[in-house]
């Protein structure tokens, strides 16, 4: 579905009735990333899933930025009359779901922070997304591809699923340039988030893949160790995924989902 929220277009795939959950993709994806997720929990849950700005068919107009994505999050809040929602993020999601959590805590009814970090790029990292913006610029969304799609999916399923490596690819390959640039430039400038963990006071999932090369279950265990003692976390390492935990192994992000949601409502 199409919506206008705040003057802008916005892709978006909304399910079921119950507490709201937000779904945030990562980079450079679509919201048919949750399309598992989005069908299995809107059997008890209203789940929404966006695509970003600059992905899928949303506007593609910046600025890009993670307070920006998370500014738009409230848009769409406001827009659906959402007082508060449980928000999900895989990976840039994530730095989105955190923003979220920096700027309007009183929205947030849990957090779901899959194959991410809480850290801000080094200098190495900065050059890096810079490198390959510039190739984004002359090659086209190709080289985003290239760059991103090795360490997308774990070995199991580079062994035994080539269609879900080709469906990330196809995801990846359909970005416009100005999305993964806008992209690349709010990962790139984003904030270390470490301080915001340290003060959310909701429902936590933390969850990873165990081959997960992009964000590895080190990182994970980082943002589980910085959640304050007394907040409802959760650390699920799911076996046999790779970055995309939702699209590599469904059922057992679903089951953690669930989990968390039943956290949430009891919260
Ligand atoms: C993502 O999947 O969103 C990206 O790998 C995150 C990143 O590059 O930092």
């Amino acid at each position: 579905m199409i919506f206008n929220i705040a003057g802008r277009r916005v892709g978006l795939d909304m399910a079921g009735e119950g507490v709201p959950m937000v779904f945030l993709h990562g980079f450079p994806h679509d919201r048919t990333l949750w399309s598992h997720q989005v069908s299995a929990l809107s059997l008890k849950a209203r789940c929404i899933a966006p695509d970003l700005r600059g992905f899928g068919e949303s506007d593609v107009q910046g600025p890009y930025a993670m307070e920006q994505y998370a500014h738009d999050v409230r848009a769409l809040l406001d827009h659906f009359d959402i007082e508060r929602a449980a928000i999900v993020g895989l990976s840039m999601g994530g730095y989105i779901a955190m923003a979220c959590w920096r700027a309007m805590p009183d929205r947030v009814m849990g957090l779901a922070l899959l194959d991410t970090q809480m850290g801000a790029d080094d200098d190495a990292g900065r050059a890096k997304r810079e490198a390959l913006m510039a190739k984004v610029r002359s090659e086209g969304a190709e080289a985003a591809v290239q760059a991103q799609l090795p360490g997308m999916v774990g070995k199991t399923t580079r062994a035994q699923r080539p269609d879900l490596v080709e469906k990330m690819a196809q995801m990846m390959r359909s970005a416009p340039v100005e999305g993964i640039v806008g992209a690349l430039t709010a990962m790139r400038d984003r904030p270390d988030s470490s301080g915001t963990i340290g003060t959310v006071s909701v429902p936590t999932l933390v969850a990873v893949g165990d081959e997960d090369v992009l964000t590895p279950v080190a990182k994970a265990e980082q943002i589980a160790a910085a959640l304050p003692p007394g907040t409802v976390r959760r650390l699920e390492v799911i076996a046999g995924s790779g970055h995309v935990s939702c699209v590599e192994r469904p059922s057992a992000v679903n089951h953690a989902l669930s989990e968390f949601l039943d956290a949430v409502q009891s919260f």
